[in-house]
């Protein structure tokens, strides 16, 4: 049997470079290899833990959805959807919750930065904590367990999500019998330490992203603010500028090299940023035209959502008829 491959993104803000390259590029690439089955989402209601309105909704939910297609994934070949269209994932979520101890949650990564946060800053332990962030990893936990995923490629932040989600799956298998497999986290070594503008780790809570689909102007404005040091054109650079990490992602590694060397002749920062905007401008140009398509389109998309819910729900449903079954609310 074909193994299966299971991602989300959040719809929560803008893709960008460091989404693309970290999680979304691999996770391309593993839909494309015939040895596996893909399903591929859009965790919409995962992001309600911080969205503010609906508009905002709407504008980061087709962001994604058209992120996913533009960047190459076939909704023929894999099952795409959204995930607020899989009721069945919610049952499951609530059955979950049963066999997953408290502490385990106390652990979570997300949750307890904001619990120390708070300790910090000498406010209540639990401000600004909903119940939906507390349990965000039992409902990502039922997003992966509900489809039998094996493998789960994700970003480095992730990585205790799935180990949550397998120790989820082992308690429920201990309790009622084997039902669910212990998912596998795929993690894309190369790009784990993708930076921002500023150098410091690309994230949106710094605000030092490249949005992956923006127009020629404001990729070219974006890659003028990239810090660099105030050496002068004619001295030497180092090459382990944040500006040749970006370089770097776009090229071969021939080119790469012959960058590298231009940096340590002495190539000015206008000139390198010139450089970069080039490269980068023409590897994301034949996606980006995709991506305006598909958001001037949306109906295209919205039935490709629809489709694709209609053949996720029919392996949950087999999933959590297994499930009912074996904690008796089959009858
Ligand atoms: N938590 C993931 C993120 O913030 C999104 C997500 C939700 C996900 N459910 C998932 C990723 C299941 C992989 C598998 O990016």
């Amino acid at each position: 049997m074909k193994k299966r491959v299971l991602s989300g993104i959040k719809p929560t803000g803008y893709v960008h470079l460091g989404n693309y390259f970290g999680m979304i590029k691999p996770a391309i690439e593993l839909s494309q290899n015939n040895d596996y089955e893909g399903y591929y989402f859009i965790a919409d209601y995962h992001a309600l833990t911080t969205l503010e309105n609906a508009e905002q909704m709407q504008e980061y939910l087709y962001n994604v959805a058209c992120t996913w297609l533009a960047c190459g994934l076939d909704p023929n070949k894999v099952v795409f959807y959204k995930q607020s269209d899989i009721p069945e994932d919610f049952e499951l979520f609530w059955i979950l919750c049963n066999v997953t101890p408290k502490g385990l949650m106390n652990r979570a990564h997300a949750y307890k930065a904001v619990v120390e946060k708070n300790n910090e800053c000498g406010a209540d332990v639990d401000f600004g904590i909903n119940m939906g962030l507390y349990n965000y990893p039992i409902l990502m936990a039922s997003d992966i367990l509900l489809f039998g995923s094996d493998y789960v490629p994700v970003g480095l932040d992730q990585k205790q999500h799935i180990e949550i989600a397998r120790d989820i799956a082992h308690y429920f298998n201990k309790k009622y019998g084997s039902v669910f497999n212990e998912p596998e986290e795929l993690i894309q070594e190369s790009c784990q330490l993708l930076v921002g503008l500023d150098g410091r780790k690309m994230s949106k809570s710094y605000g030092n992203t490249i949005q992956l689909f923006t127009t020629e102007e404001v990729l070219r404005k974006t890659i003028n603010k990239i810090v660099t040091d105030s050496k002068l054109p004619g001295e030497p650079k180092d090459v382990d500028c944040t500006l040749n990490k970006f370089y770097k992602l776009f090229v071969s590694s021939e080119k790469a090299n012959e960058f590298e060397e231009k940096l340590r002749n002495g190539l000015g920062w206008g000139e390198a940023k010139k450089e970069l905007f080039e490269v980068a401008n023409n590897y994301i140009k034949p996606m980006r035209e995709k991506y305006f398509y598909y958001m001037e389109h949306k109906e295209l998309v919205d039935k490709m959502l629809q489709d694709g819910a209609k053949r996720a729900r029919a392996v949950a449903k087999e999933y959590l008829a297994e499930v009912r079954k074996l904690i008796g609310t089959d009858k």
